[in-house]
């Protein structure tokens, strides 16, 4: 199917996230800042992706929290959950049996090529389990059961909205038109934030040293300390250059909350020292995210208010990925009741 945008009918973004870890101002100023203005043009639904965290094994009352975490945390990015669809991947069933039918669409070969289950049961050779094989089918799921026109993925996810596309073709030219094929949501490019003890690696939520990122949540205090031992250069000059990778990186996070230029940064800096530079970095930082820090906090003690609205949040995307559902199970030769 053509993905045809009438005036009526608005693009259908669908984005989800894992709750196995609290965001890093990388994935933040990377992806998540843009959601809200990504909703302000489309017709986007936020999911809570918890069955995919099931493949590594989490311990189940910490799952628990962390999925409460996430779901407050696509909150308190300022979606809202009255525009847009913010639910838990595990409370619409269609997620699930739609994998099913979906998996016998797919081929071993092909789920077999992909690298990040390659590189997974290389990293975790003690729980390879079919789960983690499946993982791509279960997110091609999770996409077409919304009939999503636009997928906004990171380069790391790149390879599974392709095989998403590749399970949708073959359905549907075994089976008949069914689903639409998504393609990649190409958006504001969000900046790429590096590690803040080694800047030539990105910033990432499972660096082992506790001072290489910033999480959205770490208290101001921590992110001060964070910055003020970010690596940098013996140069002290604050500009923008090749092999300066540490202060490009601060530059472009500084760029990212003040909007400022590299030319209008490298001014402002003229004749100061790194350590101004770097409380200065922090300051914006702390300031930046300090509402998203507050909405979070507030929404943390209205466990009833998160659970209403993760319910309601269901119901709707329930109701439309029950219609794509239905439809597939037809196609495939299963009894629909009604
Ligand atoms: N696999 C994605 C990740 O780890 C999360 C995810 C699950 C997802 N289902 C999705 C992303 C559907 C986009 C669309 O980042």
């Amino acid at each position: 199917m053509e993905n045809q945008v009438t005036p009526e009918r608005r693009p259908v973004v669908l984005s989800a996230i894992q709750p196995t870890s609290i965001p890093t101002i990388g994935n933040y100023f990377g992806a998540l800042k843009n959601w809200q203005t990504m909703s302000e043009d489309n017709d986007c639904l936020f999911a809570v992706a918890d069955l995919h965290a099931l493949t590594v094994h989490p311990e189940p009352a910490k799952l628990r929290q962390q999925i409460i975490e996430m779901y407050a945390t696509l909150l308190s990015l300022g979606l809202s959950p009255e525009k847009n669809i913010i639910f838990i991947q595990s409370m619409v069933h269609a997620h699930a049996e739609l994998a099913w039918i979906l998996d016998c669409y797919t081929m071993f070969g092909e789920a077999q090529r992909m690298t990040q289950f390659k590189d997974k049961s290389q990293k975790h050779a003690d729980n390879v389990n079919v789960g983690l094989f499946a993982y791509p089918v279960l997110m091609a799921a999770d996409i077409l059961l919304y009939q999503a026109d636009y997928v906004p993925v990171g380069a790391d996810q790149k390879q599974h909205l392709e095989i998403a596309r590749d399970i949708a073709e073959r359905f549907n030219n075994l089976r008949g038109a069914t689903f639409k094929l998504p393609e990649p949501y190409i958006g504001k490019i969000g900046a790429r934030v590096m590690s803040l003890q080694d800047p030539t690696q990105k910033m990432s939520k499972s660096d082992v040293n506790p001072k290489a990122s910033v999480f959205l949540f770490d208290s101001p205090d921590l992110i001060m300390k964070k910055f003020k031992s970010a690596v940098t250069d013996s140069e002290a000059q604050v500009r923008y250059a090749d092999g300066k990778d540490g202060i490009n990186n601060l530059m472009s996070i500084y760029s990212c909350c003040t909007g400022l230029d590299f030319d209008a940064i490298e001014k402002e800096f003229e004749g100061k020292g790194y350590g101004d530079f770097k409380v200065r970095v922090a300051e914006a930082v702390i300031e930046e995210i300090r509402p998203v820090q507050e909405e979070y906090a507030r929404l943390m003690k209205d466990k009833a208010f998160l659970m209403q609205t993760a319910n309601e949040g269901a119901e709707k995307a329930s109701r439309i990925a029950y219609r794509t559902l239905q439809k597939a199970k037809k196609k495939v030769g299963l009894i629909v009741d009604k």
